[in-house]
């Protein structure tokens, strides 16, 4: 039971993993020619992120048919053999199940749009235009919700007059969770995957599910549109829902991973979809600490305060201590790269990528590791705004500069948290396309592939591939990290992030420093820290001190 306390998910974003074809778009052969890296990394989980049919305006995440793969990716065979290929190596194949939204030329949205009377048409949220007014006039939308992706949460469909919402592009018209019939026929294609063999789920956006079916306006002075997500985000009824897609899905398979994304989840929330008693979800992935360096949206940049981090990432120790789980990372598809936003991408690079990747996976939970972040991968050089292909950012930008907003500082902010960071192709080797494709990758290879590669990383013992391994490796075999209790240390230490793990009398200390300067760390029983054994790392300048950038594990037997 609950193997995946001790397993280590492994993301693969199928775009820019690895291209067998020569199209410049990564596919399913790729990744299955590219699976002993992440074998011998010590992976147990892979993560795919979708590659079913979509008309791409959202990398996928725009799904126009849930039981097919896009020919860009592959057929169904390819799927097939690549699940055979990550099983016969003993790991996990996880898929993503976006059912939030789907693509607006998903078959059920063309039924539900063909007129107001389809028997489909409940399947979405249609709403007629704000009482008293036209609809296409200005403000006339249902609500004032505003799109994660900028601009109205709702589209007008002129041919029925009514307006459908949408959080995401306009091309992803929410699902309506409320009509019976559309669950069952989400249940029965997961049913259908999990029958071909896939050990689970992560959910996109899956706390939205359950809207407020008043569709209240959202509070707050953001202008015309604000973001209304009070009356989504964990709404009414997405306890009840996810506890009957398990009793529908899940209930009687064994050894499967299913974890809820859910932007806005609280630790109290988070207990109850996690506590197993209840049987909703394995684990969350929340969002807390990849937004404390962030104002009002994820654009307004500002710096990070360590003593933040530390109470955040604390606080859902604390919180799920008991019951409940939690997912550990620092990137993925969506975020900057981890070793630029939260280390040093420059002279320290392989130093403070190594302290991230010890900090993290030494915490309480399951950690994930975002394709390329085990390399040490950095944030992409973009210099205009034609280098970058995210909707998010290409929206966010042509919104803001239309409003008046000085175009160099919009791109200053898309070069710092633009998911285009994370979705550069990855970099395989020293060749001119990183040994990503043979033809024009549709995202430009970083420059410093030349330096920063798998083949280099895995022929240098001290590479930050190397020390991934380790901690993975001890989370295999070291019990106390998987099953440890947890005390953060130093809470208000600018520099030093500092925890500790028991479990009987094993304890461990890890420490991590979050500066460019050499830290001592200040910890309490510092004695007899420095008599522990080093775990990980290395301390050639004492048990306690560390380098710029330098993280470090110690073990003790505890005096208890
Ligand atoms: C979260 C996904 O990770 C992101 O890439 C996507 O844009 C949104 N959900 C909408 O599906």
């Amino acid at each position: 039971m609950s193997w995946w306390k001790s397993a280590v998910v492994y993301q693969v974003y199928p775009r820019s993993f690895a291209d067998s074809d020569g199209d410049g778009i990564g596919d399913l052969a790729g990744i299955a020619s590219r699976l002993d890296h992440v074998a011998e990394l010590g992976a147990d989980v892979l993560w795919l992120c979708p590659v079913y049919p979509s008309p791409q305006d959202d990398a996928g995440y725009d799904i126009s048919d849930y039981r097919a793969i896009d020919s860009t990716f592959g057929t169904l065979a390819d799927f097939d053999r690549l699940l055979a290929e990550v099983h016969a190596r003993g790991m996990k194949l996880v898929t993503d199940l976006v059912v939030n939204h789907t693509s607006d030329e998903h078959a059920w949205f063309a039924e539900s749009r063909s007129s107001r009377d389809s028997p489909r048409r409940d399947w979405y949220w249609w709403r007629p235009p704000r009482a008293g007014m036209e609809a296409g006039a200005p403000g006339a939308e249902p609500t004032n919700w505003r799109s994660a992706f900028s601009g109205p949460a709702w589209e007008l469909d002129p041919a029925t007059g009514e307006y459908y919402l949408h959080i995401f592009s306009r091309k992803q018209p929410d699902l309506n969770w409320e009509t019976p019939e559309l669950r069952e026929a989400i249940y029965e294609m997961m049913r259908w995957w999990l029958e071909r063999g896939v050990d689970g789920f992560r959910m996109d956006v899956v706390n939205f599910i359950s809207k407020d079916p008043a569709l209240p306006d959202g509070r707050g002075d953001g202008g015309a549109f604000v973001s209304g997500s009070e009356h989504y985000i964990c709404g009414p009824r997405v306890h009840e829902f996810l506890a009957e897609m398990h009793r529908e899905v899940f209930a009687g398979r064994d050894g499967l991973l299913t974890v809820g994304e859910m932007p806005g989840v609280t630790v109290e929330d988070a207990r109850l979809f996690t506590d197993p008693a209840r049987a909703e979800l394995d684990m969350v992935f929340q969002f807390e600490h990849v937004q404390l360096d962030q104002g009002a949206t994820k654009w307004d940049l500002r710096p990070l305060a360590l003593r933040d981090l530390k109470a955040s990432l604390g606080r859902w120790q604390a919180g799920l201590a008991e019951r409940g789980w939690n997912s550990l990372y620092w990137g993925n598809h969506d975020q900057p790269r981890a070793v630029s936003r939260f280390g040093d991408d420059g002279e320290h690079r392989v130093r403070a990528a190594k302290m991230l990747a010890t900090v993290l996976q030494m915490h309480r939970g399951t950690p994930y590791v975002y394709q390329g972040e085990e390399l040490g991968m950095t944030n992409a050089p973009f210099a205009r705004l034609e280098d970058f292909r995210d909707i998010e950012s290409l929206n966010h930008y042509a919104e803001s500069v239309a409003a008046g907003a000085d175009p160099e500082h919009v791109l200053a902010s898309l070069r710092r948290m633009g998911r285009d960071n994370a979705r550069t192709p990855m970099q395989w080797d020293a060749s001119e396309r990183a040994g990503f494709t043979t033809g024009t990758p549709w995202l430009a290879v970083n420059p410093n592939h030349v330096e920063i590669n798998a083949e280099a990383a895995r022929a240098d013992p001290d590479s930050v591939f190397h020390h991934y391994r380790r901690l993975i490796e001890l989370r295999h075999s070291e019990p106390v990290v998987a099953h440890g209790d947890f005390t953060m240390l130093l809470p208000d230490d600018e520099r030093v992030y500092a925890f500790t793990r028991r479990l009987g009398d094993v304890e461990l200390l890890v420490l991590g420093n979050f500066s460019g300067a050499a830290a001592e760390a200040a910890v309490p029983s510092g004695e007899r820290w420095r008599a522990a054994e080093v775990l990980v790392g290395e301390a050639p300048d004492g048990l306690l001190s560390l380098r710029p950038w330098e993280g470090r594990v110690l073990k003790a037997r505890s005096a208890r």
